[in-house]
């Protein structure tokens, strides 16, 4: 009798796992959420408060000459303090959805060496229960670049594979903590932009670099970015399967990644120049979505880096198939030109990775669109419709987010609210974004939310707080929060649009 009670439990067991897999790639509501994104370190501050841990970012940016200002998130825009006012200023705006991300060192200050902060638990319940009685959908971030230091000490982060388990474990303490209220977890922010910066050009900590870009102060392996960007991959995939089979049939929510999605253009009428546009394309999305969504690397970036490239085992890539994604989350802000360098000589730049390609922003003298106040970044409304046909095309339309797009003002210490206010850039920037956003979905894109970042200025990253996206000037001194043109735009434009409120 025992034996058979056992059968029958497993089997139990087995189709509950089944129907769990199952369910999880029910594709997410149609409902479409319009919102605005912000991240942990770039506005939270409280970086000693609430028993909070040291996280790879906190340390990095009190080492001298990493960021370009000086400055660090200690304070940043003070949100661990006003986010009841940030709150209330996303509720004024009448947005349907709140993307944040949940600070891995505020929940578990030591990693999964340590115990799980009740402080930093209470921290986000308070900001989740805010929301949802204003209501406003948590569409959480599980990790947006900052590790608890410890991690990075004791194993070399996202270098060993150590690392998946933490992250599995800071994922699956997130679906027990807050998973009875947040229905949309995004496990990681732009990866496959993280593994460039922090190992191939040495910006992000661990500020390691990779042959051939440049003066390595640390590393000087081209193999670094493939091993993290592997490593990621994985960790991914285990977050998703604890959530798909623990969690998701019983809280019933979605889950997915977001990606930096560039977009690029030939810079020439040339055979070649085409090529390195999908060669290019390859190294930035499909680099992390083709494994997570068809199994394997692109076959382009195989050609490319052979044995560089980390080979997934067949039962990686079972876990792979079993993981499926319930949406893509696509964080899209610009398109560049794109020149080759196999065939013809020049300098590859790191951010198209080991495609042998180079970035330009001008054909001729004219430039690809408008330059905006950030460096790099250029105004290319069209873009938005090409990135996401791209995309619905390659995925097989599996539900999008555009997860972030938005327009930077450059700023000086000498400028005061009244320089950023009449932002009419951001608003023409937003406002064609969004046009060639519903072409996309017109021609079929299955496209389910929007978010613009940001809802204030804040922490740019290695540009300090010099790049400023909010919609909602921040004066740092005294943490004022002042509407720019572009809130009052956005508020007027959400009483027009799909928002059910
Ligand atoms: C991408 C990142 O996710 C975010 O952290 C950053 O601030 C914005 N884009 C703007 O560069």
């Amino acid at each position: 009798a025992a034996l058979w009670l056992l059968l029958l439990f497993s089997a139990h067991l087995l189709l509950r796992r089944a129907s769990a897999i199952d369910r999880g790639q029910f594709p997410p509501p149609t409902s479409f959420l319009f919102g605005t994104s912000t991240s942990a370190y770039q506005i939270e501050g409280g970086y000693l408060e609430g028993k909070k841990g040291l996280s790879n970012w906190d340390v990095y940016t009190h080492k001298q000459g990493t960021i370009e200002d000086g400055s660090n998130g200690d304070i940043a825009a003070d949100h661990y303090h006003r986010y009841m006012e940030d709150i209330e200023l996303m509720h004024s705006l009448g947005v349907n959805s709140y993307r944040f991300s949940i600070a891995w060192t505020r929940i578990l200050p030591r990693g999964r060496f340590g115990h799980v902060n009740p402080d930093g638990v209470a921290f986000y319940n308070a900001i989740i229960n805010a929301l949802l009685h204003k209501g406003i959908q948590p569409f959480v971030t599980i990790f947006h670049y900052d590790i608890p230091h410890e991690l990075e000490e004791r194993y070399g982060g996202w270098l060993s594979p150590e690392i998946q388990k933490d992250f599995g474990y800071f994922a699956e303490v997130c679906f027990k903590m807050f998973g009875d209220r947040v229905k949309f977890w995004v496990t990681m922010n732009q990866p496959n932009l993280l593994a460039k910066f922090a190992y191939m050009n040495g910006w992000f900590p661990p500020g390691h670099c990779s042959k051939p870009y440049g003066n390595c102060a640390f590393g000087n392996s081209s193999i670094e970015p493939y091993i993290v960007g592997h490593n990621m991959i994985l960790s991914h995939a285990n977050a998703v399967s604890i959530y798909r089979n623990n969690y998701q049939e019983t809280q019933g929510g979605y889950i997915g990644i977001a990606v930096a999605a560039r977009w690029y253009e030939p810079l020439r009428n040339t055979t070649v120049d085409q090529l390195a546009v999908e060669r290019a394309i390859s190294f930035n999305v499909p680099w992390f979505l083709d494994p997570i969504i068809l199994g394997d690397y692109p076959a382009e970036m195989r050609k490319i880096l052979g044995p560089t490239l980390p080979e997934f085992t067949l039962k990686q890539k079972k876990k792979l198939h079993a993981t499926k994604l319930d949406f893509i989350g696509l964080n899209h802000y610009s398109t560049w030109y794109l020149k080759d360098c196999i065939f013809s000589s020049c300098e590859m730049d790191p951010m198209d990775g080991d495609a042998r390609a180079l970035s330009l922003a001008e054909r001729d003298g004219v430039p690809i669109g408008k330059q905006t106040g950030a460096p790099f970044f250029y105004d290319v409304p069209h873009g938005m419709e090409k990135v996401v046909m791209y995309y619905k095309q390659r995925y097989n339309n599996t539900p999008t987010y555009i997860t972030e797009n938005g327009y930077a003002q450059a700023s000086n210490s000498s400028m005061t609210a009244k320089d950023f206010t009449g932002d009419t850039e951001r608003i023409d920037y937003i406002s064609g974004y969004l046009t060639y956003l519903v072409s996309a979905m017109r021609k079929g894109a299955d496209v389910r939310g929007y978010f613009v970042w940001s809802i204030l200025d804040d922490f740019e990253w290695t540009s300090g707080y010099k790049d400023r996206f909010g919609l909602y000037h921040v004066d740092f001194k005294t943490q004022k929060r002042t509407p720019k043109l572009s809130a009052e735009w956005f508020r007027e434009f959400l009483k027009g649009s799909l928002v059910s409120r």
